[in-house]
């Protein structure tokens, strides 16, 4: 087998998109808003994206929890995939984001079953708990970590207590390019990431994978994660 060229991933990736996901106006719309009030173009490729909407479909999921929301691409396609009583919460520390974010919810239709919380992980996470504990919210039934890489340990710790066994948990860029193999970088995102990892691999809250992925965004990876009987 052949090592990809560049030139090469990116016609598969291509048409895999084109094939797979096709023409999609309202998350197009959503990519443009973002990129026209100066966002980061770093959401989930479309493959990436469709991937977290059949993990939801497949897990029967009817609450999901997102960490980092940038510009609710990802958003879309997980609100997508849930029953119309059932809610997205996405938690975004930049409100301009969140801005940008509330916008393309609304423009794709799902804003209703999207709860937007203003404010940094390690603040909102708690607030999710009582609900959860006193029986008034169901737990989340799908995860997806996706902020900044140096608090993926927090995020997979809360995740197991605002989960159940059987929660899906989903984690972005565990790959970053090759870097996370390489346990001597002192970048704290791959130092995050490491822990992470450690973590899912270790932590009997949760069994888990990781793959690497090649896709527009270049070469990265995604843990796939259940949390398991261990977090009781
Ligand atoms: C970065 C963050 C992401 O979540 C991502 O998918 C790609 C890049 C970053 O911070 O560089
Ligand atoms: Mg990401």
């Amino acid at each position: 087998m052949t090592d990809p060229t560049p030139d090469a991933w990116r016609a598969v990736d291509a048409y895999f998109s084109d094939i797979l996901v096709g023409h999609d106006p309202a998350l197009e719309a959503a990519v443009a808003a973002q990129h026209d009030a100066g966002l980061p173009a770093i959401e989930v490729a479309p493959v990436g994206g469709k991937l977290l909407h059949l993990l939801a479909r497949i897990s029967g999921a009817r609450r999901v929890l997102e960490i980092g929301t940038l510009g609710a691409y990802s958003t879309i396609w997980m609100a997508r995939a849930i029953p119309a009583d059932g809610r997205v919460v996405t938690i975004e520390a930049e409100p301009r984001n969140a801005a940008v974010a509330r916008a393309n919810l609304d423009r794709a239709g799902v804003g209703e079953r999207v709860e937007i919380r203003l404010g940094r992980g390690e603040h909102v996470l708690p607030t999710l708990e009582e609900p959860i504990r006193d029986g008034s919210e169901p737990p989340f039934d799908l995860v997806f970590i996706d902020a900044d890489k140096e608090s993926n340990t927090l995020y997979l710790d809360w995740a197991a207590r605002l989960g159940r066994p059987g929660t899906v948990v989903v984690v972005d860029n565990v790959g970053r390019g090759g870097l996370v193999a390489d346990g001597a970088t002192p970048r704290s995102d791959v130092v995050g990431t490491r822990a992470g990892l450690a973590l899912l691999g270790g932590d009997p809250r949760f069994d888990a994978t990781a793959l690497q992925t090649l896709d527009r965004k270049g070469w990265d990876g995604v843990a796939i994660a259940i949390v398991t009987d261990a977090a009781g």
